[in-house]
């Protein structure tokens, strides 16, 4: 059985809910206390042991290079003033025995689209995608690093997904199946924005997938869906008519940073619990009449 090396970041996505932040700046970039969300998401993969880090990028994603590449100038200006402990972070964004991999999507034509522009590196073994702007923390293992538990025993694609509220359904991918154990679901229909009442389930897929390498062949073929775009969620629904696909309910806590509340949200709790500003944080809400 293949192991889980390879990890697709889409980071091609337009943005719209963050402008004018994302004008002239991919979303992933923006920040949560000191680090941009991709850096969160390449650290999450590489902690589940992923070697490789395939990057699809659209206009605008220069900085998202630029932050995993080398920064010579910045490395010597911080040796010259002896700010050692800061020359080690810049110089520690990824181990060395990981590699980067950046392919141009030309056309933002859907998330499927951008997945399937990763055929040819990942080849055929099972990869990984990451959605950056779902954020998701977790105390012990990491929400990928679950999965890859997941995989490996169960040998098949596996999405992570969450239970929401009934009111808050029809804002993602909802899944209907049986329970195979607590908190996993071999995975019968998925259903996209769900109208209300129309949800199989109150079990919601959130941007962290393990997918087989078949899914490429399938959306090869998937013809453009919802908003004229080639959507994962289509290529999937197909995929599970010919393999068994799972929904792994992770223990974590994830948080929406594509949509300003949820960025707002991941901002004060990480801040909340920054080593560095985190009790001074938290004595400045304190102080805070509200
Ligand atoms: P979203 O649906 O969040 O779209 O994409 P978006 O453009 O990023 O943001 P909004 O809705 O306009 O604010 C989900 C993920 O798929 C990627 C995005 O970068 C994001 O990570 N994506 C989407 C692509 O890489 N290419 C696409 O053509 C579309």
């Amino acid at each position: 059985m293949k192991s889980i090396r390879k990890a697709v970041f889409p980071v091609a996505g337009m943005g719209t809910r963050f402008l004018p932040a994302t004008k002239a700046n991919p979303k992933e970039m923006l920040p949560v206390v000191d680090k941009p969300l991709i850096q969160y998401a390449a650290e999450e993969a590489v902690d589940a042991g992923v070697d490789t880090l395939i990057f699809v990028t659209g206009r605008n994603k220069r900085s998202i290079e630029d932050h995993f590449d080398k920064a010579y100038e910045l490395e010597r200006e911080l040796e010259i003033k002896q700010k050692t402990k800061m020359l080690e972070m810049v110089r520690r964004i990824l181990p060395s025995h990981v590699d980067c991999v950046f392919i141009r999507q030309s056309e933002a034509l859907g998330l499927g689209h951008a997945v399937l522009c990763a055929k040819h590196i990942v080849g055929d073994e099972p990869f990984a995608v990451l959605l950056a702007d779902d954020l998701i923390a977790s105390h012990d293992r990491t929400c990928l690093s679950q999965m890859v538990d997941v995989y490996n025993y169960q040998h098949c694609s596996v999405l992570g997904s969450m239970e929401v509220p009934d009111s808050e359904l029809s804002a993602y991918g909802v899944v209907g199946g049986k329970e195979v154990s607590a908190g996993l679901m071999e995975i019968s229909e998925m259903v996209e924005k769900p109208a209300p009442g129309e949800a199989p389930s109150n079990v919601a897929v959130v941007g962290r997938y393990i997918l087989t390498p078949r899914i490429f062949s399938i959306l090869e073929t998937t013809g453009r869906g919802a908003g004229g775009e080639i959507q994962l969620t289509d290529g999937i629904s197909r995929l599970l008519s010919e393999q068994r696909v799972l929904a792994y309910n992770f223990e974590g806590k994830r948080f929406d940073c594509g949509s300003k509340l949820g960025y707002l949200e991941a901002q004060v709790e990480l801040a909340l619990q920054h080593e560095e500003v985190g009790e001074d944080f938290r004595a400045y809400l304190k102080s805070l009449d509200i």
